[in-house]
């Protein structure tokens, strides 16, 4: 028996209540922490139902809100931005301050002379740091986020990542034609890596996975190639940023939907929106080492001599066709948005699933007592 019915990543009643009752009641990923670094600076982010902002006071604190405004639920912020000194609602001017209080209202005494203005502040979120980047919960007595993550935590990366740099190129968005659970399975899914994979992401040892779930958050770890490691400092495309010993691959999928790359040569968040029930927006960004152009510059040349004599031949397709790009993600996405497309057959069926696909399994069941609450 499937885990899942079909309906689940299809129907917009099971997205409504996938939204409602788990991206409603989880912590969201907003950014990185150098996305608000100033006072006045904010960012919105959609957490299921609520749309959240998070703004440096200028008393330098983080404080989040949902971004709706206290008369007549305007959405105050729009995405990114950096706000004067208060924020101001576009529709009829209230205006609150940095702290959330409500500090003018247009023709106060004649318009509203019995109302008491101390009573509608903006209502408060809860926001955190952690690993670098920003979180926002709903709920504003969400406790600390280490109450999330805690327990996941020593499963990842022993990377620094606040003294790691953005790439400048490395920010992508794609819209992937599936549902998002599709997206969050094939990340999770160590038996695709192989195969799906077979060019691209050959330099880890895919027979030496070491994954599963922690709390509800998926941990998966793998070395490197010994041929690959050998080398591994001249092999990498960008400078290393972790020691060369401790090289390898960390990939958790944080619930529900915050996956990482942790590497030896780069550590990049792996943002999955939900859309629809047949649409995914994934963001993805990626920091790496502090270091010279002229060091990156280096270093891709040198991995490129590696790679050539590694991948030649494997990639002589049509320059079109996604499975002979060289790129992994154009793999994925190929692979998640036919996955999606079958769904909609008469003749689709679930097959037998392989222990290479175990948390597939655990995370269809995460859903389903997220789901039926
Ligand atoms: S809705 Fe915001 S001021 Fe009226
Ligand atoms: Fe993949």
């Amino acid at each position: 028996m499937p885990i899942l019915p079909v309906e689940a990543y299809t129907s917009r009643e099971w997205f409504d209540l996938e939204q409602e009752r788990i991206f409603s009641r989880t912590w969201a990923c907003a950014g990185f922490a150098e996305d608000v670094a100033e006072p006045g600076q904010y960012v919105s982010v959609q957490a299921g139902l609520n749309n959240i902002f998070i703004v440096m006071g200028r008393d330098r604190r983080l404080r989040a809100f949902h971004n709706i405004c206290r008369h007549r639920g305007t959405q105050l912020l729009r995405a990114v931005g950096r706000t004067q000194r208060a924020i101001v609602c576009p529709y009829h001017d209230w205006t609150y301050d940095l702290e959330g209080r409500l500090i003018s209202v247009p023709a106060r005494e004649r318009q509203f002379p019995e109302v008491d203005f101390d009573c509608v502040s903006l209502k408060k979120a809860s926001v955190d740091l952690w690993r670098g980047m920003l979180w926002v919960h709903p709920d504003e007595n969400a406790g600390s986020i280490m109450d999330w993550f805690g327990e996941v935590e020593p499963h990842l990366g022993p990377h620094e990542v606040d003294e790691l740099a953005e790439y400048p190129k490395g920010r992508t968005e794609h819209t992937i034609k599936a549902n998002w659970k599709i997206v969050v399975e094939n990340y999770i899914d160590g038996y695709h890596l192989a195969h799906l994979h077979s060019g691209t992401l050959g330099m880890y040892d895919h027979s030496r996975i070491e994954s599963g779930f922690v709390g509800p958050h998926f941990a998966f770890w793998e070395p490197l190639a010994p041929d690959y490691a050998e080398n591994v400092e001249k092999n990498s495309p960008y400078p290393l940023v972790i020691p060369a010993e401790q090289a390898g691959a960390w990939v958790p999928m944080l619930f529900p939907g915050i996956g990482l790359a942790e590497t030896e040569s780069s550590w990049s968040l792996f943002h999955v929106n939900p859309i629809s029930p047949d649409r995914t927006r994934v963001v993805i960004r990626t920091r790496v080492a502090t270091a010279s152009s002229w060091a990156f510059t280096r270093q891709a040349a040198r991995s490129r001599r590696f790679w050539a004599k590694r991948v030649s031949g494997k990639f002589e397709g049509h320059r079109d066709d996604p499975m002979a790009s060289g790129d992994f993600m154009a793999e994925d996405i190929y692979a998640c948005e036919q996955q999606q497309r079958s769904l909609g057959s008469p003749y689709f069926e679930h097959g037998p699933s392989s222990e290479g696909e175990a948390g597939v399994r655990e995370h269809q069941e995460l859903v389903r007592r997220w789901v039926e609450g």
